[in-house]
């Protein structure tokens, strides 16, 4: 498979990860750097990084973050199956197009990450305030996302959508993690 297929189909969502292995503050920034290169509407780029790696500040930003929310039987990671690395994506508040430049920031991050063996997951369910306050974010900023980092424990594969319930991720009794993905035929409309 060409290399850029074969990392987007292992770039999925992974929320377990080794906690014993740190991430160095130089692999963020190299992250960083990807985002960097994204498109960006206007070119105005109006996105802000915080990037954490310190233990007690990761402990932190855990904290303000919502996981999984199909699984209804599972809290979050444990405490030895956290992330060890955060990048957490603000915008500036005068840009219409924000949203769409952070996702493709966040995917050059993912992508980036993946290629090295780093696991990622985005998270949109955060507790902003206090995650504002923990960071000593000023209000000329907005927090979109978390981007939550480290290398992965768990088996996380795709599955066809026709094989499964319904769109919602799950995990089988040994803890694999399963996400329906749509069929080609049902996603291309029309080919003309
Ligand atoms: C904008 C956005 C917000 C997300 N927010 C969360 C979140 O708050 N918590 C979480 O556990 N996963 C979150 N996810 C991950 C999705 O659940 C995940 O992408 C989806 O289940 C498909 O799995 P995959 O990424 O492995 O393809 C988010 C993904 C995106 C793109």
């Amino acid at each position: 498979m060409e290399r850029i297929k074969e990392l987007i189909q292992i770039n999925r969502s992974y929320r377990r990860f080794d906690n014993s292995k740190d991430l160095d503050m130089g692999f963020l920034e190299d992250l960083i750097y990807s985002a960097r290169m994204a498109q960006s509407a206007a070119n105005l780029q109006p996105l802000r990084y915080v990037t954490v790696t310190d233990r007690e500040k990761a402990a932190e930003v855990y904290s303000t973050l919502g996981w999984a929310g199909y699984l209804k039987d599972w809290d979050g990671p444990e405490p030895d199956e956290r992330p060890v690395g955060y990048i957490i994506i603000l915008s500036t508040k005068d840009s219409s197009y924000a949203q769409v430049d952070a996702g493709l920031a966040m995917q050059n991050i993912c992508l980036t990450a993946i290629a090295a063996g780093v696991g990622s997951c985005i998270l949109g369910n955060i507790k902003k305030e206090r995650l504002m306050q923990i960071l000593e974010i000023d209000e000329s900023l907005n927090i979109l996302y978390v981007v939550a980092l480290g290398y992965p424990v768990e088996n996380v594969q795709v599955v066809s959508i026709r094989e499964a319930a319904d769109h919602k991720y799950f995990r089988d009794e040994e803890g694999n993690h399963y996400v329906p993905k749509r069929c080609i035929e049902d996603l291309i409309i029309k080919e003309l």
